[in-house]
């Protein structure tokens, strides 16, 4: 059995800057509310004709990933890429970073696990890696989700929630003596998929339901029990985080930084208190980015470590949680 580390990471977000004051010109809202509720100042959402799709942004933090981590593409084994927003319905979006940086014909798979969607990504490259199936995995979580919001009244709630962006991590064979990845923890509760979802274009609400009877907003753009996920997000957060702790006999003040998923700022605060964790030992970036999904953690990851709040050698834990109910940790040394 290998270990398994991160080598590289990367992320990118679209250009353009949509703060609450302009969220408040298109919709019944305003800075102070979301500012309160969410933490949220400003998000990224592409601009039409930009040329960002998730595919085209994951490749660019893929190729950063690549860049930092000193590989070549060729030396990339597989490819694992998280998102609920693809260019296409199918295939995914593996496949297109594949083709666009020219990495032969190695496997892709794609994972559609929402907000946990980089937890189970990083789950499956850790396993991979470890199996000494690959030396190293290619890691890509990516969201377009701004075309799809309910960018009226009416769907408020969700829409000045969410951002676009992109992250990625190459997951490696460790050195001996590295520590590496410790351990992932991956949950789900079924019961409560329609909490948080999207239910169009699913072969359950088809096009020609829309093309019949128009955009449902129930049905075509993202739904949530706000109140109800985020009672759950609390505490499945501190769960998979105290999980991920007491299998590797370690306990909160022995992490340097907690990378939580980026859902509300109110949320990592909550856990951050229970917790009992100081302001350095959480990384927020929730308000400058929205919430980006399955990005978040590869986007926060990428930048704390840009940015010098991650080095080399810090115990850094992962955690997310959102929608199927999905939810999962990891638990490493950078
Ligand atoms: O990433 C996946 C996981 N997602 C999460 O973890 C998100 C979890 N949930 C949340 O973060 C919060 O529930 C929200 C930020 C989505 C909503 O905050 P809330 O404090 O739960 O607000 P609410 O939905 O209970 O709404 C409170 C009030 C309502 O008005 P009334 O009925 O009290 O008059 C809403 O209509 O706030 C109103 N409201 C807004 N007002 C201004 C809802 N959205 C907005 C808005 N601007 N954008």
């Amino acid at each position: 059995m290998h270990t398994a580390k991160i080598s590289g990471a990367g992320h990118y977000v679209p250009e353009r800057i949509v703060t609450n004051d302009y969220l408040a010109t298109i919709m019944d809202t305003n800075d102070e509310w979301i500012k309160e509720r969410t933490g949220i100042s400003e998000r990224r959402w592409v601009e039409n004709g930009d040329g960002n799709t998730a595919a085209t942004m994951g490749t660019k933090a893929a190729k950063k990933a690549i860049a930092q981590s000193g590989l070549e593409t060729s030396d990339i084994g597989h490819i694992v890429f998280a998102t609920i927003s693809p260019d296409y319905y199918f295939p995914g979006c593996g496949v297109q970073v594949q083709e666009s940086l020219d990495m032969g014909t190695i496997g892709a798979t794609d994972i559609r696990n929402a907000c946990s969607g980089f937890i189970y990504a990083m789950s499956i490259a850790d396993a991979f890696v470890k199996s000494g199936t690959y030396q190293h995995v290619l890691v890509v979580a990516s969201e377009l989700q701004s075309p799809f919001l309910d960018k009226t009244t009416r769907g408020r709630n969700v829409s000045v929630i969410f951002g676009d962006g992109a992250g990625a991590v190459i997951v490696s064979k460790a050195n001996k003596g590295e520590k590496g990845i410790m351990s992932c923890h991956t949950h789900a509760q079924g019961k409560h998929k329609e909490e948080l979802t999207m239910k169009g274009f699913g072969t359950q609400h088809w096009i020609g339901e829309l093309l019949e009877n128009g955009i449902d907003p129930d049905i075509h753009y993202p739904q949530m029990n706000g109140n109800f996920v985020f009672k759950n997000a609390v505490v499945r957060f501190e769960q998979v985080i105290g999980e991920a702790l007491k299998k590797n006999d370690m306990t909160s003040d022995q992490i340097d930084c907690l990378i939580p998923h980026q859902a509300n700022l109110r949320i990592a605060q909550f856990i951050q208190k229970r917790m009992g964790l100081r302001d350095d030992q959480v990384f927020n970036n929730i308000q400058k980015y929205g919430n980006t999904t399955g990005a978040s953690i590869a986007i926060a990851f990428s930048e704390a470590i840009e940015t010098g709040v991650v080095k080399r050698g810090d115990i850094i834990c992962m955690a997310a949680f959102g929608a199927g109910f999905t939810w999962g940790s990891v638990l490493m040394e950078y």
